[in-house]
């Protein structure tokens, strides 16, 4: 993006322009957001690829397994935070969501029945859950799936522009949208 943007709602749409695209674009850095979760005693975090961004439903979908740690902290406690950066735009979002956890349903069982046959079916087919200690198990494959469906409610964005001319920063939330000091 050449000309800096001015008013908070074409920042607002153009965020939102970039978060659709991002998905179908491998090479897309917010493809891979960090995404961070608590199980009540500390913070957690790790990469995850969004899969599906609906603009006006403010929604991003994830998938993963649902035997992982980020399932678990996420039944509990279902407030999390996605992080993005943008080297070409210099933007910066954190994004506070609300996630939920489908491993049921019409959207859960459409997503997986177009996933299964890709290679990417693998992931969620092993015998022993994310994060198991190999004792020898190694690529021991199980008969039913562990996908789940990770659907993000953004609630509020937090947007950061790093810039030579002056740092700029905005929140975009249920309240609207208002300018902060970076
Ligand atoms: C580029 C990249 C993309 C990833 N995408 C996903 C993903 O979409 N879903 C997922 O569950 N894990 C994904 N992972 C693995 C997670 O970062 C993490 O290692 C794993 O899910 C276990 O996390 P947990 O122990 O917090 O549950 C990805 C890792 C990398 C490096």
């Amino acid at each position: 993006m050449s000309a800096r943007l001015e008013s908070l709602d074409a920042i607002e749409a153009a965020l939102w322009r970039e978060l659709a695209a991002a998905p179908r674009d491998r090479s897309h850095p917010w493809r891979t957001p960090v995404l961070a979760t608590t199980d009540g005693r500390s913070g957690d975090a790790r990469t995850v690829i969004v899969r599906e961004a609906d603009v006006a439903a403010r929604t991003l979908l994830l998938y993963t397994d649902a035997r992982s740690p980020k399932a678990a902290q996420i039944a509990a406690y279902p407030l999390g935070t996605l992080v993005l950066w943008s080297p070409a735009l210099s933007w910066q979002l954190r994004m506070r969501a609300r996630l939920e956890l489908q491993t049921e349903g019409l959207a859960a069982s459409s997503h997986w029945a177009r996933l299964k046959l890709a290679p990417g079916a693998q992931d969620y087919l092993s015998a022993l859950p994310p994060g198991s200690p190999l004792d020898g198990a190694v690529g021991a494959r199980d008969e039913r799936t562990h996908f789940a469906l990770v659907e993000a409610q953004v609630q509020a964005v937090d947007w950061l522009e790093l810039h030579a001319q002056g740092h700029r920063r905005a929140c975009f939330g249920p309240d609207g949208a208002r300018w902060l000091q970076p």
